[in-house]
């Protein structure tokens, strides 16, 4: 194998994991893809040996859900391409996916050109993006993305005062779209209408005194997404079209999709960190504030059922991503102050006399959450260490079947010759508090903060290149590559 003769990096001696089996092993490197794969594999001459005996190494993750230096909720995400990419590699991302959303007014096109002058020779893992639709003239321009290598769109049913909302005629015609040239629309799947109506019942002063930014959760019940999820997939049945149901954060969700699936629809749902970890008693904390984001976490019953797809297997939930959209403390502040100056009083308690406008207003705290360095991390610690899940249904998770279903299953997501060397190191030893201060976000406080977590990187290496080395960042700004990407919507092996 002439791949073989000239490797130029080997691991060797670790448990080297794929979606369906473990081995113990080597890998051999060169020009960035992975040239062998075996037992005792030979040195080559020169070759950089990585030992990672006793390790656990698996397949870059991809991270399909973010959003870094996105303007929203009246101010930008704090994490960009730069910081964003940092902590995702530190957390075993090797890939991620933003989505490319249009200003006022702009095309898709345009949309693409201001993500690429965001990422281009700033990220320092791969990186891609899908598009979203915020108005109808957005929907002839699909053909044209899917021929740029960018097959997936995403509606929200929700943020009207985003200008992004689609209503279901728009996701009906995307839907038509999509199945017609190949791609796969995403969903944000809130009911807007009856969302809105209980947010307008509850912000007023006498609410928010009694209740504080525990009114986020509580203007989104359960039937608020699930009913979205119904709707949503009655379009999918009805056209054909392959949906993808983005952070789905319910119990009943994952019913619904489990039921679609089963009569035959083309719908996939993923789940994040956030709603596999913390539940609505957040909101009971001073910084309850903090945790605002869209959609809100859930009660435990809804931690444990989207668990229980992920124990069981199949693709009722196919995929954990992270949603990250992160903002600082003083972001989340913006609108909303838990103690006047000089007063001592409850989280939300009246703007009265206040000279902000908007102050305590908890409708406005920018919606959102840090997540990129711990997706992984929290997946294995609270999935593979107790024995809910596998080492392999946590790759098939966090990288192969996003590599396949967002159409780069062909290069990313597995460990094989020919596939990208995106790679990570894991001790299973090892253990760290979460700390904001060590991590690699801008944001200055963690979800997770104070958890015990394994499962970060040791050695993460970008197409051959080491970028993480000894859990320090050692990357280059710039060094992630654009990556095309087609067929998506099926977990099939390219
Ligand atoms: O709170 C969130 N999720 N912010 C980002 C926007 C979205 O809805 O994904
Ligand atoms: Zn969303
Ligand atoms: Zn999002």
């Amino acid at each position: 194998m002439p791949r073989h003769k000239s490797a130029r990096t080997l691991i060797r001696g670790g448990t080297i994991h794929s979606a369906t089996h473990s081995f113990r092993g080597d890998i051999a490197i060169a020009d960035g893809r992975i040239a062998a794969v075996g037992a005792a594999l030979p040195v080559d001459a020169g070759a950089r040996v990585i030992e990672a005996a006793g390790m656990e190494v698996i397949p870059g993750c991809i991270d399909v859900h973010v959003h870094l230096a996105l303007p929203f909720c009246g101010t930008v995400s704090c994490d960009d391409f730069e910081s964003g990419s940092r902590a995702a590699a530190c957390g075993g991302v090797t890939t991620l996916i933003d989505f490319a959303i249009p200003g006022a007014g702009q095309s898709l096109r345009e949309a693409h050109d201001a993500w690429r002058a965001k990422s281009e020779g700033i990220s320092g893992v791969d990186y891609t993006w899908h598009m979203a639709l915020t108005d109808r003239r957005h929907i002839a321009e699909v053909p044209a993305m899917i021929d740029m290598g960018l097959p997936t769109f995403k509606e929200f049913m929700i943020y009207e005062s985003e200008g992004w909302n689609s209503d279901d005629a728009m996701m009906f015609a995307t839907l038509e779209q999509v199945r017609e040239h190949g791609g796969m629309l995403m969903v944000h799947a809130e009911s807007s209408r009856v969302l809105d109506l209980l947010i307008e019942r509850n912000h007023t002063p006498a609410q928010m005194r009694k209740y504080g930014a525990r009114l986020h959760p509580m203007t989104r019940p359960n039937f608020v997404e699930a009913e979205a999820i119904e709707r949503a997939i009655h379009w999918a049945s009805a056209t054909g079209g392959t949906l993808y149901i983005v952070h789905m954060s319910t119990a009943q969700g994952a019913d619904l999709v489990r039921q679609a699936r089963q009569r035959g629809v083309n719908v996939w749902a993923e789940t994040c960190t956030q709603y596999l970890t913390l539940d609505d008693r957040v909101f009971e904390s001073e910084d309850g504030h903090l945790f605002a984001c869209c959609p809100q976490v859930k009660k435990q019953a809804d931690v444990d059922r989207l668990w229980q797809a992920l124990e069981r297997g199949g693709d009722e939930v196919c995929v954990v991503s992270t949603d990250t959209c992160s903002f600082t403390r003083e972001q989340k502040g913006m609108w909303w102050v838990e103690h006047e100056p000089g007063r001592r009083g409850r989280p939300g308690e009246s703007d009265a006399g206040s000279k902000r406008e908007g102050y305590g207003d908890w409708t406005k705290i920018p919606m959102g959450l840090p997540g990129l360095e711990t997706m992984v991390p929290l997946v294995y610690t609270l999935g593979v260490r107790p024995g809910r899940i596998s080492m392999n249904r946590l790759v098939e998770l966090c990288s192969t079947n996003p590599a396949r279903i967002m159409g780069m299953g062909d290069r990313k997501g597995h460990i094989a010759p020919g596939f990208d060397a995106d790679l990570v190191i894991i001790d299973p030893t090892r253990t760290k508090d979460v700390d904001w201060r060590q991590m690699h976000s801008r944001c200055d406080w963690s979800p997770y903060q104070g958890m015990k977590l394994g499962g970060f990187a040791r050695t993460t290496l970008l197409r051959g290149e080491i970028i993480v080395d000894g859990y320090k960042y050692v990357g280059k700004r710039g060094q992630g590559q654009f990556i095309e990407r087609h067929g998506p919507g099926s977990l099939k092996p390219a």
